[in-house]
């Protein structure tokens, strides 16, 4: 299959909107990754979706909206809780998992009873969803086991001839994957980590929040992540990496040291030093600097954790610890 390419133009747009109406892959950017884009109420579509990817079809895709009423064609019922976050937090990079129509073919939701739905920050996306006259389902437009895609040139190295159109949009933003919140059960749980915390779920709804207790540690095959994808090793890099946790100047000398010995020993070594002030940084970066060390056929990686305790932090370093092989050293 030739891939085409196409600018953020209305005319490029609706080119890209009519290949999604019809059935193809488009992938399109957004605030956080590019994702995938496809007719979210075609089943075959969805399986295109998760062929391209050589994902596993029981890891649901998110659905993309461009207006707040298209929820009430999805979703059974809409929270009053879903209502608030929405004003707060749309469009961006929070996703909202309601129970679905049935509308909704299982394909798209792995099975589930459930749909996740998000209003992404990018003009182009919406303008995209517009066009093609449907929801857009949409996973990370990378091939499954790669780093999530942050630009239009990590999509095409993925995915060039495997779908059949990418939008060369901005580079993304965010750079971590949206926050996945649960609005099924009593009160709202986070599934997967992101840019909106649970603070700010608390501060827009008044309800408790807290995170689903299978994504807190190592993955456990005793505790299964609501969330389906979570239970992959995402986001690995060819490299061996190794996360260092302490004081910043501990971390700082100890890593200067180890890929000082492990260069003299002939390996190709990266270092990633981010301090606690640059984590929106490095939440933007974190996904390209590993590609980046796969196309250097860099051998080991080196990384200063982020400190515990801050929400923000504590998201990146879920990809983090994925992408090490929850490999940490404390100095
Ligand atoms: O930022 C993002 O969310 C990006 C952009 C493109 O919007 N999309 C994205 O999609 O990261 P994906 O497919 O790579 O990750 C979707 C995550 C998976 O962990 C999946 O298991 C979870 O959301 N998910 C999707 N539908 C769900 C549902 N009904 N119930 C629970 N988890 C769900
Ligand atoms: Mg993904």
């Amino acid at each position: 299959m030739r891939t085409a390419y196409f600018t953020t133009s209305e005319d490029d747009l609706r080119k890209a909107g009519a290949i999604i109406a019809a059935g193809g892959l488009v992938a399109f950017p957004t605030e956080t990754v590019y994702g995938l884009g496809a007719d979210a109420l075609s089943p075959s579509a969805a399986k295109d979706t998760y062929a391209a990817k050589g994902r596993p079809s029981d890891n649901p895709l998110i659905v993309h909206i461009s207006a707040f009423d298209q929820i009430e064609t999805l979703a059974e019922e809409v929270p009053d809780a879903a209502k608030l976050l929405a004003d707060a937090f749309w469009p961006g990079p929070l996703t909202m998992v309601l129970r679905k129509k049935p509308i909704v073919p299982d394909e798209t939701t792995g099975g589930l009873p459930t749909v996740a739905v998000r209003l992404p920050d990018s003009d182009a996306a919406r303008r995209l969803i517009d066009l093609a006259g449907t929801p857009v389902s949409g996973p990370s437009a990378n091939l499954s086991g790669h780093p999530s895609p942050t630009s239009w040139q990590h999509c095409r190295h993925d995915l060039d001839g495997r779908i059949d159109g990418i939008i060369m949009g901005e580079p993304c933003r965010g750079g971590i994957e949206s926050t996945v919140l649960d609005l099924t059960g009593e009160k709202p749980q986070i599934l997967r980590p992101g840019l909106i915390t649970p603070e700010m779920v608390t501060e827009a709804t008044g309800l408790p929040c807290g995170y689903d207790p299978a994504i807190l540690g190592r993955p456990d095959p005793a505790l299964r992540p609501k969330a389906p994808g979570m239970k992959y090793r995402h986001y690995a890099p060819k490299a061996e990496m190794i996360l260092y946790s302490g004081p910043a100047d501990r971390v700082r000398s100890v890593i200067g040291k180890e890929a000082e010995k492990q260069r003299a020993l002939g390996k190709n070594v990266a270092v990633l030093l981010y301090g606690e002030e640059e984590t929106a940084l490095l939440a933007r970066e974190f996904f390209a600097r590993l590609r980046e060390a796969d196309d250097q056929n860099v051998d080991l990686i080196l990384a200063a954790a982020l400190p515990a305790g801050d929400e923000l932090a504590f998201s990146v370093m879920n990809r983090m610890l994925k992408a090490a092989g929850y490999r940490i050293v404390e100095v």
